[in-house]
């Protein structure tokens, strides 16, 4: 079975009850990725490779990542799937902290200030990002929360900001009636990087804190943040060791053809 992919996000280094098995470094094009990569073995032989998007001791700010890197450093050690973790503030006051959504849309708000594509030198590529996330590894994604017994939504929509900065309470009014409802800073543009190599990409959305202004709290901090991914990190490892068996051995996706009728 082709590698599976985790990417980590703040608070997540590892996955508890993986077992590290090796740890490879990988230049890309595009730069230095976060970190090597980590080569880990679930129970059953399963091999995952995982990568901590901030880097070892999150010493990486979510505007300062090389996503291009990330995303082509997994497509170089034989990657085809892979399943990101993103701590969010809850938009939606439904999503309190300690929630878990499988998000299903991505608005975009970082503002053009990352490197967002692989192909601004001789190919002119339109991406086809309709539906942002893989529709199969979603599915995979909520029957392995369902075995796990860990509540998880099931729709939603992730609103990325440029970070790394914190949210004014007018900014998170606004993006809830633009119909987000979890927000966070790394979602993109890891999403496309990884529909440009043709990778299929969905995420686990675990909500650290409310968004500001969704709650009583005058002030919104980083510790809370840590606090409950840490928190969360069970539930997470429970999704994990679900979903590799509910992973079909084919991509019957759309993601594998990404590139098909996207040139000009
Ligand atoms: N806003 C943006 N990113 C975040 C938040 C938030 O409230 N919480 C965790 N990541």
């Amino acid at each position: 079975m082709p590698l599976i992919g985790v990417i980590g996000g703040s608070g997540l280094y590892g996955i508890p009850g993986l077992e590290e098995v090796g740890r490879k470094a990988v230049k890309t094009p595009f730069g230095d990725p976060s970190d090597s990569y980590l080569i880990a073995e679930f129970s059953g032989g399963v091999q995952a490779v995982f990568l901590p998007r901030h880097g070892a001791g999150h010493a990486v700010a979510p505007h300062k990542i090389n996503y291009r890197a990330n995303i082509w450093g997994m497509k170089e050690l034989g990657v085809e799937r892979i399943i990101a973790v993103n701590a969010t503030g809850g938009i939606d006051s439904a999503f309190a902290p300690g929630s878990i959504v499988i998000p299903d849309q991505i608005l975009d708000f970082t503002g053009g200030g990352r490197p967002a594509t692989f192909y601004e030198e001789k190919d002119v590529v339109h991406v086809d990002f309709t539906e942002p996330y893989c529709p199969e590894l979603r599915a995979s994604l909520l029957g392995a929360a369902k075995k796990a017994g860990v509540p998880a939504a099931g729709k939603g929509t992730y609103v990325c900001t440029n970070g790394p900065r914190l949210e004014s309470r007018a900014e998170v009014a606004f993006y809830a009636k633009a119909g987000g409802h979890v927000v966070g800073m790394t979602g993109m543009p890891e999403a496309i990087l990884a529909r440009e190599l043709e990778l299929c990409y969905s995420a686990i959305a675990v909500v650290t804190n409310f968004a500001a202004g969704v709650s009583d709290a005058k002030k919104l901090t980083t510790t809370e943040v840590i606090e409950y991914m840490g928190k969360s990190a069970e539930a997470i490892r429970q999704i994990l060791k679900e979903v590799f068996p509910l992973i079909p051995g084919r991509r019957g996706c759309p993601c594998k053809d990404a590139l098909k009728d996207s040139r000009l």
